[in-house]
């Protein structure tokens, strides 16, 4: 039996650190019995906005990323969707998305009968790499959708710079960046217009969910007239106007995002306190370093802390190893996702259906070939380099950073033993 806890000694952690995740309480449950009683559980029922839960969510959540409108949808996913059309994204566009991501951004892209296509990121801090995108522009190319990753806003001076001098619209990705802001202002309201997911493991959940935001009048038409079966504001109800879906929220979402959203201006500040002190005291540990902020990122919501392993100062042990060595210490880590989004089967196989929309569509004339594509740093990043720890494990007290940071001493003291556990599971994997 060795000292760390994957070879049989007794973990640091008896149990996970932070919170468990949601947090609710008797304001979520007034909300939701009000919408109960009120017999009207859907938004189209109220008469005035300041009714209507969806109406306010809207407006409060917009307010607090600094946008002047806001479009809540039944999830993330069809948010980007929406947002798309609403900067005018059609059949035979391209739209660039980090291969860094959720499969979500890329198939919001599909949705729109657009053509998803991947660029790197920049491996300071898994963003979009700008000079990816301005490489990746062509004659098709109608917009960026560039992903707050974990919540880590992208440089979006570089973004905006390329936008206005290509003539292309930025639609951002903030599934993860809730209250975070660049220069002062909040994610979403930068560029074009930005797409969230309220769905449960995210810091401001309607379990599922999702609401668009943009400082653009025009760009919040057309996204919301998309959203609401193509219905035009103060039109009559029967009659629509563009090709269109229903994507509405519930009352019981929009109660529910009220509640939580009180919440999140505490709960946003007391994990950048926590994150900011562990990853200062990570400098002490050699092989973990912390995911760059950049100095214009004014405040960041996180919906995961990455953090960085670096095996060849860690005798050259694998980040799998490593991975398995911290959870079993009782620590909550994972990588994120798992790999780039292209190496998905829907893109590797290209499962689009008899007629291979939207590849084959017309206005496109052009051929793909997601399988031969290789970009390194997403690669090297999933396969060997990254960890990261849950928003909710960052909620508790700064004795909970301590405690992070007992685990991740105890494996540097022990790296011998990890070593030779790795190297007998190798052994045995070859003999087997
Ligand atoms: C980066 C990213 N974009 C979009 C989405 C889609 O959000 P939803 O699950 O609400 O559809 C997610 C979901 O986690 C995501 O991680």
């Amino acid at each position: 039996m060795g000292n760390v806890a994957l070879t049989g000694g007794a973990p640091v952690l008896s149990e996970p650190l932070g919170m468990s995740w949601p947090i609710f309480g008797a304001q979520e449950q007034e909300l939701l019995q009000g919408v109960l009683e009120s017999g009207i559980w859907w938004r189209g029922g109220h008469a005035s906005q300041d009714e209507s839960q969806v109406g306010r969510f809207e407006r409060s959540f917009a307010d607090f990323q600094d946008a002047a409108y806001g479009i809540a949808v039944a999830n993330g996913t069809v948010a980007l969707e929406a947002a798309l059309r609403g900067v005018g994204v059609e059949a035979g566009d391209e739209v660039i998305v980090p291969a860094v991501t959720f499969v979500a951004t890329a198939s919001a892209v599909l949705q729109a009968n657009a053509i998803p296509i991947f660029v790197d990121c920049d491996p300071r801090n898994y963003t979009i790499d700008p000079q990816a995108v301005e490489a990746a522009i062509t004659p098709h190319t109608r917009a960026v959708m560039p992903v707050d990753y974990g919540g880590m806003p992208c440089d979006m001076d570089a973004l905006q710079a390329i936008a206005d001098k290509h003539d292309i619209a930025i639609v951002s990705d903030c599934a993860h960046s809730h209250g975070s802001q660049w220069r002062g202002v909040g994610t979403g309201a930068i560029g074009d217009c930005g797409g969230f997911s309220f769905q449960m493991g995210k810091t401001l959940t309607t379990g599922e969910g999702g609401m668009i935001l943009s400082n653009k009048e025009d760009v919040a038409q057309l996204t919301a007239s998309f959203a609401n079966i193509g219905r035009y504001p103060g039109r009559p109800f029967y009659e629509h106007h563009i090709p269109c879906t229903n994507l509405r929220m519930t009352e019981w979402q929009g109660a529910v995002g009220n509640g939580q959203l009180a919440r999140l201006a505490a709960q946003t500040a007391t994990r950048e306190r926590n994150v900011t002190y562990l990853g200062e005291q990570l400098a002490d540990i050699d092989g973990f370093s912390p995911i760059y902020r950049d100095p214009r990122v004014t405040r960041w919501g996180f919906y995961f802390w990455h953090f960085k392993y670096d095996g060849a100062q860690f005798a050259g042990i694998r980040r799998d190893t490593v991975m398995r060595a911290l959870n079993a210490e009782g620590l909550r880590v994972h990588t994120g996702h798992t790999h780039p989004v292209y190496r998905n089967p829907i893109f590797q196989e290209m499962n689009f259906g008899r007629k291979g929309h939207p590849f084959t569509c017309s206005f496109y004339g052009k051929e793909v070939d997601y399988g031969s594509l290789y970009l390194p740093e997403s690669e090297r990043i999933y396969a060997q380099e990254a960890l990261c720890m849950p928003h909710a494990s960052f909620l508790g007290p700064r004795s909970d950073m301590d405690r992070t940071l007992d685990v991740l001493h105890k494996l540097a003291q022990n790296q011998d033993e990890l070593r030779a556990w790795e190297r007998e599971q190798q052994t045995e994997a070859v003999s087997a």
